[in-house]
């Protein structure tokens, strides 16, 4: 074997031997690099006769070629190694169930109380707020219930404390929406108190309300949405209008049925209760109370500063919390309130 070809042999068997892609640079180095085997060679060239150069440079080239491509090739191998070997380690089961993240949902009330605001909102109502720490007078005085009144035992308030825990007589947790009405009333007329004419108050007021009371249907904390339309013609009529368009919208039902029942309230005369009944599904024929209303007694407008001789008007309140149980088919207030996510997530 020629000094060339062992110099190959031995340069092919070095790439074999390098692991890693630095020791195959090394093992590059010894034969092709500055001071490598066949570099020497070639260093050497030029000591020879012409015509024996010309026979050993082709000899030398052929064995550089054939270390190059060894070299080639071997570097293309530790390449395609290093990249199995990092597939292998990063494998990805594409069979594992993804992490989904819970998307939320809005509580079945709050969306009634939407629906309820947008089909009002149609009719031209505006809605208005309130606190829900109320004073006696706005809860129960300004709507026509002065103290001692029977009316007021219709209510269990709950009273808030003094930091002596002296239950305070005149300040308490809003029984009703309806201390909103003298509220709004107040404020409007002092709006408008340069204008010669009142302009309409049309409003809704969503919000919650506190009594102490609990049970399948009742709840020490719960929601109301009072109605309020005054101007110089509103009639009875327009309150029925506006309530059976109203509720025939809500529960997308042409034929449900609405009555009237002759009632009291305080703060309306007269006054009547609102049934509905409907023509299929779980409540089919039952009549179920959703509402209180009436046209707003004139004590009530006085209250609120408005002139009782030249304006009138209708109120009502609803429980939106019962409609959403009447839409839904739901037999349990409490559900509503105990943030099971079982029952809640069904809204989604
Ligand atoms: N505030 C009454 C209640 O809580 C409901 C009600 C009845 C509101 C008649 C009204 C109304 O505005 O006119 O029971």
């Amino acid at each position: 074997m020629s000094n060339l070809d062992q110099i190959v042999s031995a340069a092919v068997a070095d790439f074999g031997q390098a692991a890693e892609p630095a020791h195959l640079e090394e093992a590059k180095a010894r034969y092709l690099g500055k001071t490598g085997a066949l570099t020497e060679l070639l260093k050497g060239l030029g000591k020879l006769p012409p015509d024996e150069k010309k026979v050993a440079g082709a000899a030398i080239n052929a064995a550089k070629d054939k270390i190059e491509a060894a070299l080639t090739s071997r570097r293309d191998a530790l390449r395609e190694a290093a990249l199995q070997a990092q597939l292998a380690a990063e494998a990805l089961d594409v069979t594992l169930p993804g992490r989904s993240r819970d998307v939320g949902s809005l509580h079945p009330v709050t969306r009634t109380l939407e629906r309820i605001q947008h089909l009002f909102h149609s009719m031209g109502f505006e809605v208005a707020d309130g606190p829900e720490i109320e004073t006696d007078w706005h809860n129960f005085t300004a709507l026509n219930q002065p103290e001692n009144h029977p009316a007021r035992s219709m209510h269990d308030t709950f009273y808030l404390q003094d930091a002596d825990g002296k239950v305070m007589s005149d300040i308490l947790l809003r029984t009703h929406t309806s201390p909103i009405q003298s509220r709004y009333m107040q404020a409007h007329v002092a709006r408008h108190k340069h204008l010669a004419d009142m302009p309409e108050i049309r409003i809704i007021a969503p919000g919650r309300v506190y009594r102490v009371d609990s049970d399948a249907t009742h709840s020490p904390m719960f929601h109301q949405v009072e109605g309020l339309w005054v101007g110089e013609t509103v009639s009875f009529s327009d309150l029925k209008g506006v309530v059976i368009d109203f509720l025939r919208r809500f529960f997308e039902s042409d034929d449900l049925k609405v009555r009237f029942r002759p009632s009291f309230f305080p703060f309306t005369e007269p006054s009547a209760e609102i049934d509905v009944a409907f023509m299929s599904g779980p409540n089919e024929g039952r009549w179920l109370e959703i509402a209180g209303c009436g046209m707003v007694h004139p004590n009530v407008l006085r209250h609120g500063g408005i002139d009782a001789d030249r304006y009138q008007g209708f109120a009502f309140g609803f429980g939106p919390d019962r409609l959403t149980m009447l839409r839904y088919g739901i037999n349990d207030l409490r559900l509503f309130f105990d943030g099971d996510l079982r029952f809640l997530s069904q809204f989604q």
